[in-house]
């Protein structure tokens, strides 16, 4: 597969920004116009005068580590959804390239979408919220450059089959996207341990889910090492900060407090299954492998309000045909859980 085709020409081509900290880590640093005298606050971290590494090296050898591949194969983002755009940026020509989603499916791949002028093919997923394998390949014309996949799929909480992935890997000659945002809540549905087998595959990883990192805006991406060539290429040079570098590697040191975490929230996870089933406007509890739920319920824009109301907050998709009934409820803590429970019996 000739992956060169996909990319687009001006990135293929692109000179990028060469920064002060590219070659030199040491020695007396003039040469990037930072406060040499120090900074206005005092912090843990040492140098925050100092720009951060732009080859994120650091962080790559240890998340490489952690997850037993090799760090070329490795990039950061702030968040996943700078990863998603950075994607879209590198493959698709604004008003040219489109790109292929499985819906309903996580709403920032049609804004990322939009803002980069890449036109959306939608393409439902089946009854069971799984890839409509034939459906992809039909939408598929000579403009398509990217399928993107979410798997444990938000909102609706499954996992995608990897046989499909793969099929659609194997046979589309596109950009295969899989966001595992969720993965943690359920690793053994991971695509890592196929990735290798393909070099048009990218799969991205947040830490802002089972590691409990949202505020810190850490995301990562594990793809080919011409892939991962390129997002260094188009990201702006010092996209991941000090603060942040410094969370995300002592992060990685508490595995076992991601792990504990995860059983807490699938304890409360059917927990909560089992007081919603017991609800009698709960019409659907769509089976989960992530950290929410779905659920069908009578009235849901009224139990919407109701809940706003009491000052608890789930999502609710009116944009799509088939969410409109639904409502998407993180799995909060035992107290917050409860309140929500409470608040759904008492609600006339
Ligand atoms: C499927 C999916 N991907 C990506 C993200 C964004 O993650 P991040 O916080 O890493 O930008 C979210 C956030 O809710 C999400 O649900």
């Amino acid at each position: 597969m000739n992956l060169e085709k996909l990319v687009r020409k001006n990135i293929l081509e692109l000179k990028p920004y060469t920064s002060a900290r590219d070659k030199f880590q040491d020695g007396i640093f003039l040469d990037a116009n930072e406060n040499s005298f120090g900074s206005v606050i005092e912090s843990e971290i040492e140098n925050l005068n100092r720009y951060p590494d732009p080859h994120q090296k650091q962080l790559r050898q240890s998340l490489a580590n952690f997850l037993k591949i090799n760090e070329d194969k490795l990039f950061f983002g702030v968040g996943s959804d700078e990863i998603i755009d950075l994607a879209i940026r590198i493959f698709c020509e604004p008003r040219k390239s489109n790109m292929i989603i499985p819906q309903p499916t996580y709403g920032m791949y049609q804004v990322a979408c939009d803002i980069n002028e890449v036109k959306v093919k939608s393409v439902q997923l089946d009854s069971d919220f799984d890839i409509d394998v034939e459906a992809v390949m039909k939408a598929i014309d000579e403009n398509t450059k990217m399928i993107f996949l979410c798997s444990p799929n938000n909102p609706t909480g499954n996992l995608l089959s990897t046989d499909r992935i793969k099929f659609l890997a194997e046979n589309s000659n596109l950009i295969i996207f899989i966001d595992e945002a969720y993965i943690d809540f359920d690793e053994r549905g991971s695509f890592i341990n196929h990735i290798s087998g393909f070099k048009n595959v990218i799969i991205s990883r947040t830490f802002s889910k089972a590691w409990g990192l949202a505020g810190v805006r850490c995301g990562y991406c594990i793809a080919d090492d011409f892939i991962i060539k390129l997002f260094f290429k188009v990201k702006a040079p010092y996209t991941i900060n000090k603060l942040t570098a410094n969370a995300i590697l002592k992060a990685l040191q508490k595995n076992e407090t991601r792990l504990k975490l995860i059983s807490q929230i699938i304890y409360e996870r059917e927990k909560l299954i089992s007081e919603l089933s017991l609800i009698n406007s709960v019409e659907i509890i769509y089976s989960s492998n992530a950290n929410f739920l779905l659920i069908k319920i009578k009235n849901a824009s009224e139990v919407f309000e109701y809940l706003n109301q009491k000052g608890i907050r789930v999502r609710m998709r009116k944009d799509d045909e088939r969410l409109k009934d639904c409502l998407r409820i993180t799995v909060g803590t035992p107290e917050e859980n409860n309140l929500l429970i409470t608040a759904l019996k008492e609600m006339k």
